[in-house]
């Protein structure tokens, strides 16, 4: 666990970081709200969120153990829940804000899951992705793919050097096959969140989404 946060940040070529407290600073207005950090995994998004003077969060994550290790750090301002983004166990609007720090390429209902982050948080309220991009333009795309399948394993196996069995990072290149490309990604946040503004770095390898919870069409037709 204690090297996942610093290959992240090698992999990212130290973008993660920086790109998770971008995140953070989007959602200060929600600090004395409810947020969630969903897929918390070990923590780091939480953490920094507390560092900043968030008040309350609620971090869900499908593995048991990753939130006993983050909750071991982080104390009792983080609530653990075990659980999935495709099915939040909260009431309509009871959320402030929701994070999402590369893990929302994990979900198994991508569509499912921002329809839930959009029923569970308030009007008003707002919601912070952080993840690996995938590129509109073929040509990015085909080198950020290079990267991601033959560079970042390699770059990866020797900055954990035999500390964990495997290679984890690995499963990066399956989850970012599968991923929509940023603008329609953009676009489906859009349609079931509110209106999303997307920062791309690294020639978008690396995306931000940053939405405000307005009505949609969708609520306005329920
Ligand atoms: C790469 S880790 C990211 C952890 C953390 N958010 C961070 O920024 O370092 C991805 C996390 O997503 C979680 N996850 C997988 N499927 C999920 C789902 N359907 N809903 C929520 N979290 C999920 C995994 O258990 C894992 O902890």
């Amino acid at each position: 666990m204690p090297i996942y946060e610093s290959t992240s940040e090698w992999i990212s070529l130290g973008l993660a970081g920086p790109l998770r407290r971008r995140a953070v600073a989007f959602l200060r207005s929600h600090r004395k709200e409810w947020v969630l950090d969903s897929g918390a995994g070990p923590g780091v998004s939480s953490r920094m969120l507390l560092e900043d003077g968030f008040e309350g969060i609620v971090g869900l994550d499908p593995s048991i153990r990753l939130l006993r290790f983050a909750r071991s750090r982080l104390a009792r301002r983080f609530c653990p829940i075990v659980g999935v983004a495709e099915n939040l166990p909260f009431r309509p609007g009871s959320l402030g804000a929701v994070i999402t720090c590369f893990s929302l390429r994990d979900v198994v209902n991508l569509g499912l899951s921002l329809e839930e982050f959009a029923r569970a948080t308030r009007r008003g309220g707002a919601l912070a992705i952080v993840d690996i991009g995938k590129p509109d333009s073929g040509f990015w795309r085909a080198l950020i793919g290079f990267y991601i399948s033959r560079v970042m394993p390699v770059l990866a196996r020797v900055l954990i050097r035999g500390r964990t069995p495997g290679n984890p990072f690995k499963m990066i290149i399956t989850t970012w096959e599968k991923l929509l490309t940023n603008r329609r990604l953009s676009d489906l946040i859009e349609q079931s969140f509110g209106p999303c503004v997307l920062k791309s770095f690294f020639l978008g390898g690396l995306a931000v989404f940053e939405a405000d919870r307005f009505s949609v069409w969708k609520d306005i037709l329920q």
